[in-house]
């Protein structure tokens, strides 16, 4: 049995009951955390009550909430061994339904806006968050309303429309699309399933916090190389890490983390050099990595707070840089990444130079998509100029 108590804010310590819908802290808006009752389970849930599972991430069933799961198979992604560098491990996203780690998220929350009787979910996305809530939504026999900028991967429009998604198209960035979810919601009558707005999307990525232990034999790895946008499978994992410890299942030891983002779009590369606590919005973000155009994620002091405890790094990586990454990756280790997992490789190589890491160290590189999703992107990279990124919102393509 799973036992969510409460969710509690991270900021001022509040909590609020899960037994109804949430978004954030009421008092102070601030991302609020499932709590579980860690000290009972401890008592009987352990590493061999995973034995015989399914290999999803609805394994880890005790440490997410309880209620009927909406599953398309998600998690338990191969942690593959490089073939070019020893000690350093792949983890492959891209092999989740819907092609990205994002599956995860809206799996567990999907699965809670059923259990809450929800009956209309919205949410902004640079398109992989989309496909994913298109996906589990048709599944869960719920309305899915998805907000895009109108250059998103061909790919996930299509996905979307053809999981009967209500499609709009923003000429903007993510914050002008989360900006029009906000506008309508109330009107519409959609719950925002906003990253970080909703406590559980981040329950189901802190699963790949689990399954790299679980992988490695209950051990964590020295580093852990992810590509952040809005960063919640970082958040997710070391929220992962803490409750693993309190499980009694690893000690103190935690995975330096790295943050990667593209040199176009790095609000948390600067903040961190700076050594700030919080974030400044990234003015005109522009990259190949739909996904890393994040300029300013809700979740920054978070972030930036963990890459501190965990003694990592933030660090950016061009666009060229990212697309030959995704390149030799596909060619030495046989994995198609998306742009933004392979920003995870380029970034490894930059901390390489730098000896950042010791000689042999236990390193996972996150691919957080499948490539296969970026076909036009990839086609297309250095064929044409870029247009510039667009500001405002010009007009609207869907429905509203
Ligand atoms: C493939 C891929 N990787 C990484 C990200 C960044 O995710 P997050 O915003 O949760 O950091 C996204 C977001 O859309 C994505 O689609
Ligand atoms: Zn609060």
């Amino acid at each position: 049995m799973s036992c969510v108590i409460q969710l509690e804010c991270t900021s001022c310590g509040a909590t609020v009951p899960a037994d109804r819908p949430q978004t954030v802290c009421p008092r102070d808006g601030g991302v609020l955390f499932a709590r579980y009752d860690l000290a009972s389970l401890k008592q009987s849930f352990n590493p061999g009550s995973l034995l015989n599972r399914p290999p999803n991430l609805w394994r880890y069933r005790e440490v997410l909430p309880d209620a009927q799961p909406v599953t398309l198979g998600e998690g338990f992604t191969p942690l593959l061994p490089s073939r070019e560098f020893a000690g350093v491990y792949l983890k492959d996203e891209g092999l989740n339904p819907t092609g990205s780690f994002k599956a995860r998220g809206l799996s567990v929350a999907v699965t809670m806006a059923k259990a809450y009787g929800l009956k209309k979910l919205a949410l902004p996305s640079a398109g992989n968050a989309a496909s994913a809530l298109a996906a589990y939504a048709a599944a869960a026999g719920i309305e899915a309303h998805v907000f895009m900028p109108r250059d998103v991967p061909l790919a996930n429009r299509v996905e979307c429309e053809t999981y009967g998604a209500q499609v709009t198209l923003v000429d903007g960035l993510i914050g002008d699309c989360a900006r029009l979810v906000s506008e309508r919601k109330q009107k519409e009558g959609w719950f925002d399933a906003s990253t970080l707005k909703e406590p559980f999307r981040l329950e189901g990525k802190k699963t790949m916090g689990y399954e790299v232990a679980e992988q490695l034999g209950w051990r964590l790895p020295q580093a852990i190389v992810y590509p952040c946008g809005g960063g919640v499978g970082l958040i997710g994992m070391w929220k992962a890490f803490d409750e693993m410890e309190a499980l009694g299942w690893i000690g103190a030891e935690r995975p330096r983390m790295i943050a990667v983002q593209a040199a176009g779009c790095r609000p948390i590369v600067e903040a961190w050099k700076a050594g700030r606590t919080t974030i400044e919005p990234w003015p005109n973000p522009e990259t190949v990595a739909a996904g890393l155009r994040v300029p300013n994620p809700y979740g920054g002091s978070l972030i930036l707070n963990i890459l501190k405890h965990s003694r990592g790094a933030a660090v950016a990586v061009t666009d060229d840089e990212i697309m030959q990454a995704l390149k030799h990756w596909a060619r030495v280790e046989g994995v198609f990444a998306a742009p933004e997992g392979a920003a995870s490789l380029a970034a490894y190589r930059q901390l390489c130079g730098q000896k950042f890491f010791r000689p042999n160290e236990a390193v996972v590189l996150f691919n957080t998509g499948a490539g296969l999703k970026y076909l036009e992107v990839i086609e297309n990279y250095g064929k044409r100029p870029k247009a510039p990124a667009t500001r405002h919102i010009g007009g609207i393509i869907g429905p509203y």
